[in-house]
């Protein structure tokens, strides 16, 4: 069986697919208002001490789990300890949400490429609202009035499953060709928005509004959970996909340098991308005559509002960068979307012996299924609330299970020693140390805290039964996962 397993064709294909991962959607529109609404240059600090205390030692865990057990992470978690199949199922149902309604926002983005050509929604503040709200997602009043599905944007979902399908078929050989145009193109459409951005008036009001840091904010917890939480997030963490890439590696093939080299890549390329976004929000400032703070809108609402409008008020080839900018997500989101679905695809036909032809089709059709609610008018309050409770609570506990399922039953010091067997750059106990206690303390510790919250304010303001749904999402995810760890498999 083990020598039959696919194969990346060289070390880059590896590291482009994994860097294609992480760098998504999370990059350009959270990124930049998370870093906003989090003390500006400030919030680098949290962002950097994250990526060092969190980050990289959980994809170093993450390679190494794929890399050793050379199978999808349920049956690599069984290998390592036989009571912990159920944490990879667990992590592959969260990650099957999270594919459908990111697919869903990707479906919002074909829409948008489609009227970048006439700039359908206007260039004055009112117009861009509307256009997102009544246009496009026809909005309804409350989390309760579906009010219907939407169909350009099934229409957009449909096409954006199409072409997950349509990159993951031909297997691993091939993702790992596709993967240099998904990677490549949008970090040449990065630069190409910067220099535009950074050569607009206005442009260095919009970076200093970016960059200057409040340090007051780093005595706030709320900030360093946003920093945690965003590091997960664009790392592609505890979702399975680093370890379902790491178990095509070659079993001589390196962990620790690859680590290294994919954070740094997906964070720099946020970095980079934040001064796009914020010298254009400059300019717009400018050209309105209000001041920077005045026109950034936090969350979904920068990409699809806020920046449609800046674009549009160009003064020259603004159809030219609107479609530049909407092709920008698509080309950043396929990436990170395909390899949510390999995951899920591969495990099954790890445990069951199934034909990944065959497998790969279904899990394509349910994903567009199972997404068919947040293209509803009241998809973008559920959307919203699934991402809340699946980022916050799904994901910190499975990291919180890796640290233990590695850190203590089979032993840090163990994996270690397997890890630096093979990789070029050794660890130290450095590594031990943050597996076993530092950053299951820190997840522990958010975990604890943001469920405190919940119970006293419920999320987002919404009727306190979303919450209970939200919550009961992820139990019922838990309990699927119990159940499908229990089923007997072909291996
Ligand atoms: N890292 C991706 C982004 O920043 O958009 C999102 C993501 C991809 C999360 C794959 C989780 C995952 F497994």
């Amino acid at each position: 069986m083990e020598s039959t397993r696919e194969r990346w064709s060289s070390r880059s294909a590896f590291l482009f697919a994994v860097i294609g991962s992480a760098i998504g959607l999370g990059n350009v529109w959270r990124f930049p208002y998370i870093t906003y609404e989090n003390g500006g240059g400030a919030f680098l600090i949290p962002y950097l001490i994250a990526l060092i205390t969190a980050g990289i030692p959980l994809m170093i865990l993450e390679y190494y789990v794929g890399h050793f057990t050379q199978s999808a992470p349920p049956i690599a978690f069984r290998k390592i300890w036989h009571r912990a199949e159920w944490a990879g199922w667990f992590a592959i149902l969260l990650i099957f949400i999270l594919s459908t309604y990111y697919c869903t926002i990707m479906g919002w983005c074909v829409n948008y490429l489609y009227y970048s050509f006439d700039l359908g929604w206007g260039n004055t503040a009112e117009s861009v609202k509307a256009f997102f709200n009544n246009d496009i997602l026809q909005l309804s009043s409350s989390p309760s009035v579906l009010g219907g599905i939407r169909l350009p944007i099934v229409f957009g979902l449909a096409l954006v499953w199409l072409w997950i399908y349509l990159s993951l078929f031909k297997g691993v050989e091939t993702l790992g060709k596709i993967v240099y145009f998904t990677v490549i193109i949008p970090w040449l459409i990065i630069v190409i928005m910067v220099i535009r951005g950074l050569t607009l008036p206005g442009a260095i009001e919009g970076i200093k509004f970016y960059l200057t840091p409040d340090f007051s904010v780093l005595l706030k917890p709320k900030v360093w959970l946003a920093a945690y939480g965003q590091i997960f997030f664009t790392l592609s963490l505890a979702m399975g996909t680093l370890i379902v890439y790491a178990s095509y590696l070659h079993e001589e093939s390196d962990i620790t340098v690859n680590a290294f080299l994919t954070s740094i890549a997906n964070c720099l390329t946020s970095f980079v991308a934040g001064f796009a976004v914020f010298s254009t929000l400059g300019y717009l400032a400018q050209t309105l005559g209000v001041s920077v703070k005045d026109v950034t809108t936090s969350g979904i609402g920068l990409a699809f509002v806020t920046y449609p409008m800046a674009i549009s008020l160009l003064p020259v080839a603004a159809r030219f960068f609107a479609a530049l900018f909407f092709l920008l997500l698509l080309t950043l989101g396929i990436d990170s979307a395909f390899s949510m679905t390999e995951p899920v695809v591969e495990s099954i036909v790890d445990k069951w012996g199934a034909k990944k032809k065959y497998v790969l089709p279904v899990i394509c059709v349910l994903g567009f299924l199972v997404g068919l609610p947040f293209t509803t008018r009241a998809g973008l309050y559920w959307i919203d609330i699934a991402d809340h409770f699946i980022t916050n609570y799904g994901i910190t506990v499975v990291g919180l299970l890796e640290c233990i399922i590695i850190g203590y039953v089979l032993g840090a010091k163990k994996a270690r020693s397997y890890i630096n067997q093979v990789s070029e750059m050794k660890i130290g106990i450095w590594w031990d140390i943050f597996i076993k206690f530092l950053t299951p303390a820190f997840l522990g510790t958010s975990l604890v805290f943001q469920f405190v919250n919940l119970i006293k304010k419920g999320y987002g303001g919404y009727p306190i039964w979303t919450t209970y749904t939200g919550m009961g999402l992820i139990i019922f995810l838990a309990l699927t996962a119990i159940i499908l760890a229990k089923r007997k498999g072909a291996v």
